[in-house]
């Protein structure tokens, strides 16, 4: 939908997908452990769902711990956990103030019994909040939802291959009720999706940035969007 933003007529895409990435080189450079940037990454992108609200983003949806992530030394792993936690509850009340809906996507089976409320409740008092739909990605991988997915249809009792649709699948993956990315941004200088939303972004827009997540502001979320509103989305017609 073609919009003003700070002057500008962009179109801005309903659905932004970010793979925060960066946090450690961030930290890295400023000679600060790892886990000062993944600090820095949380505070900014509190900000970045102000921003994507403002600018007309429909919905967010963040990367922000892979199924892989769990190779990373118990440490940071540790920290990573206890500052979800933080977010998490710290956060329930500017979530409701700001009208977000959350919702979470990935195996949460895979994450602490105290955290797994802590989604819960989010989800559960964010539910009926008319703001951005907010989604994070935690314990999150694109084969390991697809996998769980079909064992959920099969469960289910959906036995017959001939009913088997796209339709179905997708709504047994955790984005089930959620429409598809339009646009993918990654941070950091790497192009790869790192199993993020496979079957999602089958016909998303990718935009890759060097900048470093914990630096990402207002303007390169403009700046994206800006290339996205230059882009043509043919969908495979002409
Ligand atoms: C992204 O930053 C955040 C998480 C994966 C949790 P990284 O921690 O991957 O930072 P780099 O890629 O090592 O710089
Ligand atoms: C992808 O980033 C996962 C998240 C941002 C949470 P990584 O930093 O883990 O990905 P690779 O290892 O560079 O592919
Ligand atoms: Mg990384």
């Amino acid at each position: 939908m073609l919009k003003s933003v700070d002057g500008e007529m962009l179109n801005v895409p309903e659905h932004v997908a970010i793979i925060l990435d960066g946090n450690g080189r961030w930290a890295k450079k400023r000679f600060r452990p790892r886990t000062f940037g993944h600090k820095k990454g949380a505070e900014v992108l509190e900000q970045i769902c102000e921003d994507a609200w403002d600018i007309g983003i429909k919905y967010l949806t963040v990367y922000a711990f892979s199924t892989e992530n769990w190779k990373r030394p118990q440490d940071e792993v540790d920290t990573l956990m206890d500052l979800f936690h933080h977010y998490l509850t710290d956060y329930l009340g500017r979530i409701m103030k700001n009208n977000m809906r959350i919702r979470f996507i990935g195996d949460r089976s895979g994450l602490s019994e105290k955290m797994q409320e802590e989604i819960y409740d989010l989800e559960r008092e964010s539910v009926y909040n008319t703001g951005l739909h907010f989604t994070i990605a935690l314990n999150y991988g694109s084969r390991d939802e697809m996998v769980r997915a079909m064992k959920r249809m099969v469960r289910d009792g959906h036995h017959d291959p001939e009913e088997f649709t796209e339709e179905m699948f997708s709504a047994y993956l955790d984005t089930a009720e959620m429409p598809d990315p339009d646009l993918l941004i990654r941070t950091s200088g790497e192009e790869r999706l790192s199993n993020y939303m496979l079957w999602q972004l089958a016909y998303s827009e990718f935009v890759f940035t060097p900048v470093l997540w914990p630096d990402f502001n207002r303007e390169e979320l403009i700046n994206a969007i800006r290339i996205y509103t230059g882009r043509s989305r043919r969908y495979g017609g002409v």
